[in-house]
């Protein structure tokens, strides 16, 4: 059955708003957890534009079940991520003028760019994840690479509809047959909501959803642990 690893940033992003104290997403890992997630998920941009360098240290002291950093593979990040070894790291591909990730990581055009560092996290104790489109290439170059997991990007599906929804269900279905075939784990995340999410957590294999911008919007109506519960519900059937 899937786990939920909640991303925090939107509250992160509420917060620089202001730049003020509140809302505090450490506050937020914490309700998070209570409501039943089994992660929680920061990504530590380098313009440090919602989750900064004192969330990520505290959500490493204060975070029970398991917190997966986001990052681009660069050498700062990889010196965080060496230094503080959160138990996951995702590598993503990260532009300064995006509002979010926009696509995956293009792995197989930078494997021997990046295999050293995913070799020194991965020798430091650090589960290594690839977010990359549901795409052949991208998970032969993921499992070249001995990444522990990819993350497949359910952006297009998630703004997808009709016949097209299908075809994307179905991408993501092959790609998460073809990774495990190749020994990696599989998890996905990206644009995933109340309406999208139950297809996704049934396929098989499907091991953790990272669900952000959904959870936070719902939050602001309900409350974060209503809005974390009923996610959990519809990942659980
Ligand atoms: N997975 C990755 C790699 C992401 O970059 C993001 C967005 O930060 C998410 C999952 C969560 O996406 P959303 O906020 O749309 O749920």
């Amino acid at each position: 059955m899937a786990t939920l690893s909640v991303n925090i940033d939107h509250v992160a992003t509420v917060r620089q708003a202001r730049r003020a104290l509140e809302p505090d997403p450490v506050h937020a890992a914490v309700l998070c957890e209570l409501a039943g997630a089994h992660g929680v998920t920061c990504h530590l941009r380098e313009d440090r534009r919602h989750i900064n360098d004192r969330d990520f240290e505290l959500l490493m002291q204060t975070v029970k079940s398991k917190v997966n950093l986001e990052m681009a593979c660069t050498k700062e990040m990889v010196g965080i991520a060496l230094k503080f070894k959160p138990p996951q790291v995702t590598l993503v591909p990260e532009k300064r003028a995006e509002l979010t990730t926009e696509g995956g990581l293009n792995v197989a055009a930078i494997v021997s760019e990046i295999t050293d560092s995913v070799k020194a996290m991965r020798d430091a104790g650090i589960v290594v994840s690839m977010f990359i489109d549901p795409d052949e290439k991208q998970i032969e170059a993921s499992a070249k690479i001995k990444a522990d997991y990819i993350e497949i990007h359910t952006g297009v599906y998630a703004s997808s509809s009709g016949k097209a929804l299908a075809v994307e269900l179905d991408k993501i279905r092959k790609a998460a047959a073809y990774a495990k075939s190749l020994g990696l784990g599989v998890n996905a995340g990206h644009g995933l909501n109340y309406l999208n999410t139950a297809a996704v957590a049934a396929i098989e294999g499907m091991e953790e959803l990272n669900i952000g911008h959904s959870i936070i919007s719902r939050a602001v109506f309900v409350g974060l642990d209503t809005a974390v519960r009923d996610m959990l519900r519809l990942i659980h059937g």
